[in-house]
C-alpha cells in the first residue's frame, strides 16, 4: 500500500523528532499526545530542532513552513482512524504500550502498517494488542532522530514479509539507513549499547573515576561522539533503566542489573537532559555542568 498520511503516537523526544523526519519527507502527520500540555511541549521541541535545522543550512525556510503545515496535533487516538501507517512512540513501558494499541487497533484502517519505536520490549508481547500482528513491526529510531542516520528494523515472528519490506521501503523514503534484527529483547543497538552505559554507572557508583572523566576518556581515548554518562543523559535514564530491566528479566544476567545508582536518580526525577538534572546539570540553559 502507498503511505500518504502517518499517524504518530506520543510527541516526547522521539515522537517529536520522528513526527519531523516524516513531514520533511512529504508525508501528511497526525501526531497524538495525551493532553494539550504534552502536545504543546512536543511540537515546541519540534519547531526548535527545525529552527536549528535551518540555522544549519540543512533546510530551507520553505521547507520548514511546508513540513511545519502538513503535521496536524490532536489528542484524540480516533484521529488516527485514517492514517496509512502509525508509529508508536510512547513510554518504554509494556503495560502502556498494550493499552495504546489496543485502543488504535480498533480505529485503524485494516491493512494500516503499525509501528512500534520500542527500544527493547519483544514485539511478540505487543503484537497481539494491535489485532492485527501480521502488519506490526518494530522501526526503532535513533536519538536525535532528525540527525542519526540509522533506524533498525525489528521483524517480529508473525511480521510477514510485505510488511517488513514495505516498512524498509517507508524508512528508506526517509532518507535513513537500516539495519535488521530479529525479536529478541533490545534488538541489536540497545543490546550492545545499555550494558556498556550501566558499567560507566557502575565506575562512578564504585568511585573509580567522575563522570567528566569516564566521558572524557571515551571522547578522546575511543573517538566517541559523547562519553558514556553523558549519552545517558541524553538518552534518558529511566528508558535506559527499562531497557536494562527488560534485559535482566530475560535473561537474568547479571551484567543487564541496574546499578542502584541509577534506580535512585530515576526514583529522584533525575531523568537526564529532558528533566534539567541526570548526572549532569542542565538547569541553566546552554549550560551543562
Ligand atoms: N536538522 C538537521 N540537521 C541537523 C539538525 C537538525 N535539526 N541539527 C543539527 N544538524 C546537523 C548539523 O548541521 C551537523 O551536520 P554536519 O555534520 O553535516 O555539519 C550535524 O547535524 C551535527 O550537529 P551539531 O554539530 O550541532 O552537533 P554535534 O556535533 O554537537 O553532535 C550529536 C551532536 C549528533 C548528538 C553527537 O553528539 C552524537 O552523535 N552523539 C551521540 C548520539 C547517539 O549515540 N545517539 C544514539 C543514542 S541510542 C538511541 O537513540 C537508542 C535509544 O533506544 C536509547
Amino acid at each position: 500500500m502507498q503511505i500518504k498520511k502517518v499517524g504518530i503516537l506520543g510527541c516526547g523526544l522521539m515522537g517529536s523528532g520522528i513526527v519531523e523526519v516524516c513531514a520533511r519527507a512529504g508525508y501528511d502527520v497526525v501526531v497524538r499526545e495525551v493532553n494539550d500540555d504534552f502536545l504543546k511541549r512536543g511540537l515546541d521541541k519540534l519547531e526548535g530542532s527545525m529552527n536549528t535545522g535551518v540555522e544549519k543550512g540543512k533546510l530551507k525556510k520553505e521547507e520548514r513552513d511546508a513540513a511545519r503545515a502538513r503535521i496536524r496535533g490532536t489528542t484524540r487516538v480516533a484521529d488516527l482512524k485514517d492514517v496509512d501507517c502509525v508509529i508508536e512512540a510512547i513510554v518504554e513501558d509494556r503495560a502502556a504500550k498494550k493499552e495504546i494499541w489496543t485502543e488504535i487497533g480498533k480505529v485503524v484502517k485494516k491493512d494500516a502498517l503499525l509501528a512500534t519505536n520500542t527500544s527493547s520490549i519483544p514485539l511478540s508481547s505487543i503484537a497481539p494488542a494491535t489485532g492485527n500482528p501480521e502488519r506490526f513491526l518494530g522501526l526503532h529510531f535513533m536519538n536525535p532522530v532528525p540527525i542519526m542516520k540509522l533506524v533498525e528494523i525489528v521483524k517480529g515472528i508473525q511480521t510477514t514479509d510485505q510488511t517488513f519490506a514495505e516498512g524498509k521501503a517507508f524508512i528508506e523514503s526517509l532518507g535513513k539507513t537500516t539495519i535488521t534484527a530479529k525479536d529478541t529483547p533490545a534488538f541489536i543497538i540497545n543490546a550492545l549499547l545499555v550494558p556498556f552505559i550501566i558499567e560507566a554507572v557502575r565506575l562512578v557508583e564504585a568511585g573509580t573515576a567522575t563522570p567528566e572523566d569516564i566521558d572524557k576518556g571515551m571522547k578522546l581515548g575511543c573517538n566517541m561522539p559523547m562519553g558514556p554518562i553523558e549519552l545517558l543523559d541524553f538518552v534518558g535514564l529511566d528508558t535506559t533503566l527499562s531497557i536494562s530491566e527488560v534485559l535482566f528479566s530475560e535473561f537474568r544476567d547479571p551484567r543487564y542489573a541496574a546499578p542502584p545508582l541509577l534506580r535512585r536518580m530515576v526514583e529522584s526525577g533525575f531523568m537526564g537532559k529532558k528533566s534539567g538534572r541526570g548526572f549532569y546539570d542542565y538547569s541553566k540553559k546552554g549550560d551543562k555542568r
